[in-house]
């Protein structure tokens, strides 16, 4: 071989060699750019540093401004903090990609500032020897806001009554039926003390037994640990000041009434006043524990049970009408209410931060704006922690630094202290695309009750993304995981996990309760909340009252407002999991111990079901597919490999994680229930935890043994069996069918 050949092969191999390699440059197709952007997945260090940068000062500095003024809903002050809501959603450097203001025109119910409600004692000549504090007693500037409303119960309609008083404990048909057998009801007027059970049911229970008029108070018992010197509650400690009202609405369903499944625009139909139900037709007005001292330490009758004994520091008697003491055993007690009703204009204030992979997937995150009075603690606790979450986030959204796989929607509701009526008529106006493309809502109402432990409601799938964030949360105030520390305060032992933190069921305390009961979304509701081995209160005292003040919550509730920023950083951190993470992180096998739990009740009733032929046993059935099919969800996830990312079967295994609790709504399984549609988590009457239709059903049955009765029995059954069943199919594999 000569030196030319050997360097003529060599050129020609370095050429070939040139050309190949210039062939794998071009040639050999690579994964086009939306490979990687579709495949975005959570950030963990994103998560550290958000969590890093909530700041409490600032979180005090949100909620010294949301509580600066009186603002209930539509009034002057609601209406500045719209105001305030759009300025922060719209900054430049830290807010949101949109925020727009929603309007409704709701029907609403204020006390008349000319012609207030009074509560007072009337003798037979006509004087008047006693008359219930107009206002709560002004301990402190805050007091004295000319804006601050009559102490009233919203809808409770006007009207004067006057007839002798009786004690009926806490309003609840038991009571009434007690009292009954005892004294003549009819014509009386009955004070009742907050607790056991619905601030309207009360009155609609007394209404039953004959009685007219209602007066509510706060037992000190309840609300103090038993405390009632004013020298002992606020502003001396946290709890409620004698003259401290709670005020609240007065009726049974949420929504605006007027305009139910409908959102209150002004073109939209509204049914008669006449039509609307769940509303107390007999007057009633909350007064203060000092004031409900006089009448009921001056009642005369038999002495009232012992477990209707309160801490007013005298023996209640049950009536009707007074000792001959203080009062005349003749004299009336009158109730004058005089409270109009308005339709008015409210906002949401909406907040929106577009997704960048799945816009049209949505994560909902809300609280309500309007309180009673300041509402320091209820609403502004969750408000201040919501404007420090989108703080934090719209910086890093205008920075480019971030910006989530899925949409955020963020609402700050209007008018949810008269019946959760800014979230319902979002829900309503937005039905079926809230329905189709919402992934979760998380509801941060009062942030902080006390500073002891994390305290969560939700449905099963909601906890494994809570627990999984507390994990990664320490406590203010030990060396503890805020997970560990909320297992210590409230536990359960799950067949699965052991010890597990107690997560609570969705009542329809809050703005959660049209996505969870209407539209089947997975929601949870995050917040602090006392030691209950330290207080039994029955909420934080000063609720609804004119010392649920700025002052109040920075002396007492959260010095230094760590458990605000603790709150902040637990829900801030599962919204990032809900927005982020490439697979939805839904637990939807969690809900095997929910079904197992509801058909191991339900047993009770097989006996009697087995007289009418009624079996339990498909239910079993359909809970087992249930399991498997959940099971085998999750080890797919568990198992997926690169390959098997594609965009279409990551969305189509989230779309079937996500559209897991919408199979359990039934529109038509309680006609007599507004908006009540899922199977699992309406209310129920019967004290059986089962499927609530079932339960009540079999109560009723049980009550009349009628067959019409048994077949609503078999009715509600076979909705429950349908339900499961429409919730195993939703996690199978699509060609099961
Ligand atoms: C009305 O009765 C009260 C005692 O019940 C009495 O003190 C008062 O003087 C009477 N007033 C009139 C105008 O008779
Ligand atoms: C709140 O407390 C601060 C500090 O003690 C005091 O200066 C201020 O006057 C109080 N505000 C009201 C409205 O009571
Ligand atoms: C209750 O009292 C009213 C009049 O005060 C009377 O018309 C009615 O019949 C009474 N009802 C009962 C059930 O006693
Ligand atoms: C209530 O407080 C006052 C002083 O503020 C005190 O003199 C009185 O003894 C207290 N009463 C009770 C029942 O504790
Ligand atoms: C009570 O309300 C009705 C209907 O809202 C109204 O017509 C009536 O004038 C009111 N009565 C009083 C005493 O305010
Ligand atoms: C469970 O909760 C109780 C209080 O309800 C507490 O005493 C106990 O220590 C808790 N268990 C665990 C393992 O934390
Ligand atoms: C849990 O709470 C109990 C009080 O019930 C306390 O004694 C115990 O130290 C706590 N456990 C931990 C790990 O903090
Ligand atoms: C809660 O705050 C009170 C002050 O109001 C304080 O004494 C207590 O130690 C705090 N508890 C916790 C768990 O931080
Ligand atoms: C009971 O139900 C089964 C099927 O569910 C049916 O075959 C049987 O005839 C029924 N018996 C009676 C007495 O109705
Ligand atoms: C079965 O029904 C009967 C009559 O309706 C009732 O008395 C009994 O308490 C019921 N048994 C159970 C376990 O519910
Ligand atoms: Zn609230």
């Amino acid at each position: 071989m000569n030196g030319l050949k050997v360097v003529g092969i060599v050129l020609g191999a370095a050429v070939i060699l040139a050309i190949g390699l210039l062939i794998g440059h071009f040639g050999i197709p690579r994964d086009p750019k939306w490979v990687k952007e579709l495949a975005q997945d959570l950030d963990e260090k994103f998560i550290n540093q958000f969590m890093n940068e909530v700041d409490n000062k600032r979180i005090e500095d949100n909620l010294r401004i949301l509580s600066n003024k009186p603002h209930y809903a539509t009034s002057a002050g609601d209406e500045e903090l719209v105001q305030l809501m759009l300025s922060r959603w719209k900054d430049p450097e830290f807010g949101l990609d949109d925020a727009r203001d929603e309007r409704y025109h709701v029907f609403l119910s204020f006390p008349d500032a000319a012609n207030p409600n009074t509560v007072k004692v009337l003798t037979q000549n006509g004087s008047n020897p006693f008359t219930a504090e107009l206002t709560e007693e002004k301990l402190t500037d805050d007091q004295k806001d000319p804006d601050i409303l009559q102490p009233f119960l919203a809808f409770a309609p006007n009207g004067s009554v006057q007839g002798k008083l009786v004690f009926a404990n806490e309003g609840k048909v038991s009571d009434f039926e007690y009292l009954a057998k005892l004294i003549d009801l009819n014509g009386t007027i009955a004070i009742v003390r907050y607790g056991g059970t619905g601030r309207v049911n009360k009155a609609i229970n007394a209404a039953k037994f004959g009685v007219i008029g209602v007066i509510i108070y706060t037992d000190p018992k309840d609300i103090n640990d038993g405390k009632s010197n004013a020298s002992d509650t606020y502003p001396n400690s946290w709890y409620l000041p004698p003259s401290g009202v709670e005020r609240g609405s007065f009726k049974e369903n949420f929504g605006d009434q007027l305009t139910p499944y409908y959102p209150a625009k002004e073109f939209t139909y509204r049914i008669p006043e006449s039509e609307i139900k769940g509303i107390s037709h007999i007057p009633a007005q909350p007064i203060g524990f000092a004031d409900a001292r006089q009448l009921i330490c001056e009642l005369n009758g038999a002495q009232a049970p012992d477990n209707w004994q309160g801490s007013l520091g005298c023996t209640y008697n049950i009536g009707p009408g007074f000792k001959q003491n203080r009062f005349d055993n003749s004299d009336f007690v009158q109730v004058n209410v005089y409270n109009k009703r308005i339709i008015k204009p409210s906002s949401n204030v909406m907040g929106i931060i577009r997704g960048a992979v799945e816009p049209d997937r949505y994560v909902l995150y809300g609280n309500h704006r309007d309180s009673w009075v300041h509402g320091a603690i209820d609403p502004s606790s969750g408000t201040a922690v919501m404007l420090e979450i989108t703080r934090v986030l719209g910086t890093k959204l205008k920075q480019g630094k971030w910006r989530p796989r899925r949409s955020i929607i963020f609402g700050s509701w209007g008018a949810e202290e008269f019946g959760l009526i800014g979230s319902t008529e979002f829900a309503e106006e937005y039905y079926s695309k809230l329905r189709d493309r919402t992934v979760a809502y998380i509801n941060v109402d009062i942030s902080v009750f006390a500073n002891a432990t994390l305290r969560v409601q939700g449905t099963p799938p909601a906890q494994s993304v809570v627990f999984t964030a507390s994990k990664q949360v320490k406590t203010p105030s030990n060396s503890l995981t805020v997970y560990d520390n909320w297992k210590n305060h409230s536990n359960r032992t799950s067949p699965q996990y052991g010890v597990i933190p107690q997560i609570g069921s969705l009542g329809v305390g809050s703005d959660f309760a049209p996505f969870i009961h209407y539209l089947g979304i997975t929601c949870m509701d995050i917040a602090y909340t006392y030691d209950r081995r330290v207080t039994s209160a029955r909420i934080y005292p000063a609720y609804h009252t004119a010392f649920d003040t700025f002052n109040y919550t920075a002396k007492y509730i959260d010095p230094g407002f760590f458990s605000h920023q603790t709150v902040a950083r637990t829900a801030g951190n599962v919204l990032l999991r809900l927005s982020d993470s490439l697979i939805l992180p839904l637990g939807v096998k969690d809900y095997v111990e929910t079904l197992e739990g509801y058909y191991s009740r339900a047993e009770s009733f097989q006996t009697n079901l087995s007289k009418y032929n009624i079996s339990l046993e498909p239910l079993k059935t359909e809970i087992n597919r249930y399991k498997r099919a959940a099971e085998d969800l999750e080890e797919k996830i568990k198992n997926l490999k690169k390959s098997d990312k594609s965009p279409y079967n990551i969305r189509r295994i989230n779309d079937q994680l996500m559209l897991l609790e919408r199979a359990f709504i039934n529109h038509l399984a309680f006609p007599d229930k507004l908006y009540f549609s899922h199977v699992l988590w309406a209310s129920r009457s019967s004290s059986v935890a089962t499927f609530p239709g079932l339960a009540d059903a079999y109560q009723t049955a049980v009550e009349s043994n009628l067959k019409q009765h048994w077949d609503l029995v078999h009715h509600h059954l076979t909705i429950a069996i349908q339900a499961v069943s429409n919730a195993a199919s939703t996690l199978e594999d699509v060609t099961k069918i």
